[in-house]
């Protein structure tokens, strides 16, 4: 590349660059830059992450070498990680990259750069691309390979990116958990070593541990306070993340898609895309790196994510598989009666020879079971016209049951090792279609299509996923690409939702998978929230909405309002306490209505009516944690802001009980500190007003004292018990 076309690639890149570093490539946020070395015919080497450079800082760097390759490859250098491990037709197992060319794309929000790379032998490139945002501080990463050789290259490594992170006291903060109890905050100090967060599910992948990590580099990891690097990996499919510390002086940090039982081979001509790695840096604590990732969610990645989502009541704990015409009525007369926006008809509405009436049989058959429902899909949208309010329908169109019409149909259709009977999954009879084949494409856009075009007034629809890949073997895929299976399934699932989004842009469809199994920023482009757990008990919510919105917005985390005792965890918490976890997130019923007594339902009215008021707070606001339920210290609290620190909902919940218990005050955050605010209780139960009711105090103070919030609720005798927890609303007045 000649001296003139560089320095014009690099003006947009580096402020004052210019010639002076014409081999530095400075990729920047609004607040945060990337600096790489890219001399061509050289190596591209990362120089740093983090604060935004100035053009002081940039000329430092100038003719420095860097910390590591930006793209490690495997074979010239064998003893550490890589990002990239690929064996050519002859048999070589190695790579050398050397730049070829830098280019640059201005987009309206984002700058792309693409540092082109060429093997010094082998006609072999890599593409390492940066997307950088104008507006929100994410830089996404992500590679493109291509294969020049005449005969196939078998990629066994193929990482989305690479980042060092310099040794000191570095704190990883990571989820991990299981069905029913996803998102569990984990906290832990890099030491040396290997640490390997992962997934195999090959259908879902956020039950056990997520595919986000945010590393604290400033000791232990503070809410609000401190340097924090935040990734995101955005895929829906196994994922491995690797932080390898050895002997020198950063841990190396790899995410990507999981190559294990991937071996994939790239044809000749063949470009293979990895996922992309969302990065954020923020010096505001994991908040300020949680909050970076939710503005970039709502703005650029999450379908819908700047409309309002309505209050919903679904069937699934209310009624179970007991589906009938009268009951779903009854529903949705009483959601609608308390203010509720939408119903949604859970399992158990479907299938004509089998009828789904457990979980072992009938999925595939999209066909209304006339037994349950005589008037069909017609009768249940004439009634909630009837009611005022919305229609939306439970699916699973992955999925299918030895015992059903399509199996019988369509047994190639099954994801299934030659030779071998499959093993079977939930109600001991389902199995997953196999997506590699366009043919299980057709028919899985079909499922919504159909419903849709018969029925184009529904307007939400919870898409589930209750089983892993088991039996690898794909009866369409030829012999010698069976390891692509995971892969593949998932190039389809995408194929899949893109025909649904350009279709039917504006439906709602949550990404349920047996609960929170499809929470990652892959999967969100094209679904509006996902169920974050099949646990609705309150106080377990707590933690696990907590860790959840680390990297996930609130306005994405369907959190409802369910029955006492819970049905998951058998405890017993008083329904202000389940409404005020409920309204932190999207807030929905998982009840049945008709059980509740006439007080609860007027307890839910005022708080789905108190909810509309605050709703945009919530959904589109920035959120503070402010202590954490994972500290122990008997509450959780966080609150939610408005980006001109106008209005603001402050949540606390108590989390242990004890007499004469010693509770922090919690101090505020992410207000304006000139800026007076009126505090106002919601969902109020109380027989006297808070102290702080309808006062006024400046946000300084708010922000260095907090409020007292008394300890127990004060209501009549029959009527306490050992939960308590506040909403408070707080506006900012003249
Ligand atoms: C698992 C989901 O997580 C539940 O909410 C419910 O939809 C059931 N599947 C239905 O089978």
């Amino acid at each position: 590349m000649n001296l003139k076309k560089r320095m014009k690639t690099f003006v947009g890149l580096c402020l004052l660059s210019g010639g002076l570093f014409a081999q530095n490539v400075c990729v920047s946020t609004p607040n945060t830059s990337l600096l790489l070395s890219a001399p061509e015919g050289g190596e591209l080497r990362i120089l740093y992450y983090g604060q935004k450079l100035t053009d002081a800082d940039l000329r430092t760097f100038e003719g420095e070498r860097g910390i590591d390759a930006a793209y490690p490859v495997y074979g010239l250098t064998c003893i550490t990680e890589t990002a990239l491990s690929v064996q050519h037709a002859d048999g070589n197992m190695t790579l050398q990259m050397a730049v070829e060319n830098v280019a640059t794309t201005d987009a309206d929000n984002a700058t792309e750069t693409t540092v082109r790379l060429k093997d010094k032998v082998y006609p072999f490139y890599i593409n390492v691309c940066y997307r950088a945002y104008k507006d929100v501080d994410i830089i996404e990463a992500w590679t493109e390979i291509t294969n020049g050789e005449k005969k196939p290259v078998t990629l066994n490594q193929f990482a989305s990116a690479y980042l060092p992170i310099r040794r000191g006291e570095v704190w990883l903060s990571h989820l991990h958990g299981s069905w029913a109890n996803e998102g569990r905050l984990v906290q832990e100090p890099l030491v040396s070593g290997m640490k390997v967060i992962k997934n195999k599910d090959g259908a879902r992948n956020s039950h056990t541990d997520h595919a986000e990590v945010m590393f604290s580099l400033d000791g232990q990891p503070r809410e609000n306070q401190g340097r924090v690097i935040g990734a995101a990996l955005c895929y829906g499919g196994n994922y491995k993340l690797r932080i390898d510390t050895h002997d020198d002086e950063y841990h190396h940090f790899f995410a990507g898609i999981n190559e294990d039982n991937s071996a994939y081979h790239l044809e000749k001509g063949e470009t293979f895309v990895t996922p992309q790695l969302a990065l954020t840096y923020s010096d505001e604590g994991l908040s300020g790196a949680s909050r970076n990732f939710h503005r970039w969610g709502r703005e650029y990645k999450l379908a819908n994510g700047d409309k309002l989502r309505k209050i919903l009541l679904n069937s699934w704990e209310g009624v179970y598989f007991d589906i009938n015409q009268e009951g779903m009525d009854q529903m949705m007369a009483d959601i609608a009666s308390m203010g509720g926006e939408l119903f949604v008809m859970d399992d158990g509405w479907f299938g004509d020879k089998y009828p789904r009436n457990k979980d072992n049989s009938s999925l595939g058959d999209w066909v209304v079971d006339q037994r349950k429902l005589p008037e069909g899909i017609e009768g249940l949208l004439a009634d909630a016209k009837k009611h005022g309010i919305e229609f939306g329908i439970w699916i699973e169109p992955e999925m299918t049951n030895t015992v059903s019409e399509l199996y019988e149909q369509h047994p190639e259709w099954i994801i299934k090792a030659p030779q071998r009977e499959p093993v079977l999954g939930r109600g001991g009879t389902q199995l997953v279609l196999d997506l590699s084949n366009p043919e299980v494409q057709d028919f899985v856009f079909g499922v919504v299509d159909n419903l849709m075009t018969k029925y184009p007034e529904i307007d939400y629809i919870k898409w589930d996923a209750n089983m892993p890949i088991s039996n690898h073997g794909s009866q369409y895929l030829p012999a010698d690409k069976q390891s692509h299976l995971y892969i593949e399934y998932h190039r389809g699932f995408a194929k899949v939702c893109d025909r649904i989004r350009a279709k039917y842009p504006d439906l709602t469809i949550q990404a349920c998978a047996s609960g929170g199994g499809r929470a990652n920023w892959g999967i969100l482009p094209w679904f509006d929230e996902f169920w974050v757990s099949d646990d609705t008990d309150a106080l377990q919510r707590v933690y696990m909405q907590w860790g959840t919105s680390y990297f996930f917005p609130a306005i994405a985390m369907a959190s409802h309002i369910s029955a006492a005792p819970n049905h998951q965890t058998f405890r017993t918490i008083p329904l202000k306490y389940r409404i005020d976890v409920a309204m932190s997130g999207r807030l929905g019923m998982e009840i049945q209505p008709k059980n509740m007594t006439d007080e609860e339902k007027a307890l839910c009215k005022n708080a789905i009516a108190e909810y509309k008021q605050i709703r945009p707070i919530v959904q589109l606001g920035d959120l503070y944690r402010l202590v954490s339920p994972y500290d122990k210290l008997g509450l959780a609290s966080l609150m939610y802001v408005t980006p001109e620190k106008d209005k603001a909902v402050f949540y606390w919940w108590k989390t242990e009980h004890f007499v004469n218990q010693h509770l922090p005050r919690v101090v505020m955050a992410g207000l304006d500190p000139d800026k007076l605010y009126k505090v106002h209780e919601l969902n109020r139960i109380d027989n006297v007003p808070l102290s702080c009711e309808g006062k006024v105090y400046s946000g300084a103070y708010l922000m260095a004292n907090g409020l007292e919030i008394p300890y127990n609720h004060i209501v009549d005798y029959h009527k306490q018990n050992d939960y308590a927890s506040r909403v408070l609303y707080l506006e900012a007045v003249k």
